[in-house]
């Protein structure tokens, strides 16, 4: 399926309906200046996992490069435009991980992390009636995120197989593959 009837499909599941996406734009001010400290913190905790460290000092440059493209990726949770260009972007990213050998299972708990920075950092700057609004909102973005991640996996992987990849091969052959036709 493509990015963006996914992207509907999601919005559609999750509930993320025109308030929702009011509340993420008018959080964008509060949030957008962030970006760089939530990159910092995850890029951190990233690297007290001996696999994801190996993955992410594994090429020159390479954590240094990941701040920005984070940070950027954070900021564009908020921008309220959330259409076939934004999934495609979104799904994009997730091939990237799949390619490099992000293994599906850190995934998750990554995701995990953004959830907890960001709902700190809302819980201290929000007066608590507002509270509610902008947790419901980042909670449906980030599994509409984690939703379009996860199919770029399932994507890689079955064009991995489609290829005739082995089983412990195809996730990357498939995302590399698919990569290199998007060019
Ligand atoms: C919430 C989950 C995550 C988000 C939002 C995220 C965000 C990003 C973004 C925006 C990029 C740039 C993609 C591009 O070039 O188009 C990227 C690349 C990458 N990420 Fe992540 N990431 C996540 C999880 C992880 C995890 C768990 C690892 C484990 C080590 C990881 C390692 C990498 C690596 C190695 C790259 C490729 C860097 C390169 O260009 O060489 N990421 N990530």
């Amino acid at each position: 399926m493509e990015a963006g009837a996914l992207l509907c499909q999601l919005i559609n599941r999750t509930g993320l309906c025109e308030r929702h996406v009011q509340t993420l734009r008018r959080l964008e001010p509060l949030m957008a200046p962030m970006a760089s400290e939530i990159a910092l913190a995850f890029y951190d905790y990233l690297g007290r996992d001996e696999e994801m460290r190996a993955i992410l000092w594994e090429v020159p440059g390479r954590v240094e490069r990941l701040y920005q493209s984070f940070a950027d990726w954070y900021r564009g949770l908020f921008c309220g435009k959330y259409d076939a260009g934004y999934a495609e972007k979104r799904a994009r990213i997730g091939l990237v991980h799949a390619a490099v050998g992000v293994k599906p299972s850190f995934i998750m708990p990554a995701f995990g992390i953004v959830q907890e920075l960001s709902l700190e950092h809302l819980r201290n700057a929000l007066r608590s009636p507002e509270v509610f609004g902008a947790v419901e909102a980042f909670e449906k973005i980030m599994a509409i995120e984690a939703a379009l991640m996860q199919d770029s996996y399932m994507q890689a992987m079955e064009y991995g197989y489609r290829l005739g990849a082995a089983a412990d091969q195809a996730l990357v052959a498939g995302a590399r593959a698919i990569l290199g036709k998007a060019h």
